[in-house]
């Protein structure tokens, strides 16, 4: 007998920090693909702080996730049936969507992966997915570091944040990364190879003070509230920031009130807030460099991998609390 498809479906939506009882975990038949259509075992699903935004019923850059529909999300797995000449069961894709074991969609919607290359398939969901994407275009197309400035970013043990440390220290910046607790400083220094990483549970002004004596020329900005409160006045005259995102504020409701803002204007700062998918140009570009560095040993990335579909929804409410240490996927 075929296996079901086990789905979590937004129950309720959240009005601050979501609960176990947002979510609704649901049992039913698997799908099957039509003509052109394949059907995909989803073997691994992505958890990313923007699903936040999707939990409400506000106007943003993407659809609110209906009440009763299923969670989105990215997955990889495998192709079990084929209506698609492009692939094969057996074949391993990215590009399907949602909290669910099995998904069906057209064939030009999804990617194959390679089987060679020594690159792992979760690497498809992060450093080499939408996160190091993101990385990528926030670093070389906004912030654009010179060699010899420097460069904070936050999360900075986290997917995008990681990969943007990475590629700014190859641009020649020297890297200053600001993360939760000794632990995710060490790995970011020892392991990323960023010149410093700053604990913003200890006092991160005198911090930055010591690490940054000359200001920061490009901050790229994964955090915001008192993390943002904190760089702002450190900006260096023509700086610029790579506003990526703001998820110390994604359960503040109402949102929390803003720094001061002078900066921007006495300093003739570059603000520049960006979404990974207006620039599709730049998925093939960073792909390519992105494998080709994890070949030659350059890039470095670490995974928080949950076990079961069941405890996607804990895993997400902790993500958006800091309590995941790298990019985090649940095995399904
Ligand atoms: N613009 C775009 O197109 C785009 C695309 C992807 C992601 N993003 C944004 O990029 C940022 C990072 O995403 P990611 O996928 O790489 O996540 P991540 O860094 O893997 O995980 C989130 C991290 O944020 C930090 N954090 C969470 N809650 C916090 C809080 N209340 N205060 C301070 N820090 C907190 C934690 O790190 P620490 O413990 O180290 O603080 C946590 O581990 C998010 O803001 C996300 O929305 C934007």
């Amino acid at each position: 007998m075929a296996e079901n498809n086990l789905r979590v479906l937004l129950r309720e939506r959240p009005k601050d920090r979501p609960g176990p009882e947002h979510f609704e975990l649901s049992e039913g038949p698997r799908p099957t693909a039509a003509k052109g259509e394949v059907l995909v075992r989803h073997r691994f699903l992505s958890l990313d702080p923007y699903m936040r935004g999707r939990m409400d019923d506000a106007a943003s850059y993407a659809r609110p996730v209906p009440l009763g529909g299923v969670m989105e999300g990215e997955c990889v797995g495998e192709v079990v049936e084929s209506q698609h000449p492009g692939f094969a069961p057996g074949d391993w894709v990215g590009g399907a969507r949602g909290w669910q074991r099995y998904s069906v969609a057209p064939g030009g919607t999804l990617l194959k992966l390679p089987k060679e290359g020594g690159v792992p398939p979760t690497a498809w969901l992060g450093v080499l997915g939408m996160p190091g994407v993101t990385a990528w275009v926030g670093v070389t197309e906004i912030g654009q570091p010179r060699p010899g400035e420097t460069f904070v970013v936050s999360a900075a043990s986290g997917a995008v944040g990681g990969v943007a440390g990475q590629v700014a220290k190859q641009m020649g910046a020297r890297v200053i990364g600001i993360a939760g607790g000794a632990e995710k400083c060490r790995y970011v220094t020892e392991t990323l190879g960023f010149d410093a990483c700053l604990d913003h549970r200890g006092d991160l002004e005198a911090a930055l003070d010591a690490a940054c004596p000359e200001g920061i020329d490009v901050y790229f900005e994964n955090v915001g509230g008192a993390v943002q409160e904190a760089v702002f006045p450190r900006m260096r005259e023509f700086g610029r920031m790579a506003f990526c995102g703001t998820v110390a504020t994604y359960n503040v409701r109402p949102p929390p009130p803003g720094p001061n803002l002078s900066s921007i204007n006495r300093k003739r700062l570059r603000l520049q807030g960006f979404i990974v998918s207006d620039h599709p140009r730049a998925w093939p570009v960073w792909r390519q460099r992105g494998a080709a560095w994890i070949r030659d040993g350059r890039l470095k990335w670490k995974e928080d991998v949950v076990q079961g579909l069941e405890n996607a929804p804990e895993a997400f409410i902790g993500l958006l609390e800091g309590r995941n240490f790298g990019k985090l996927v649940v095995a399904l």
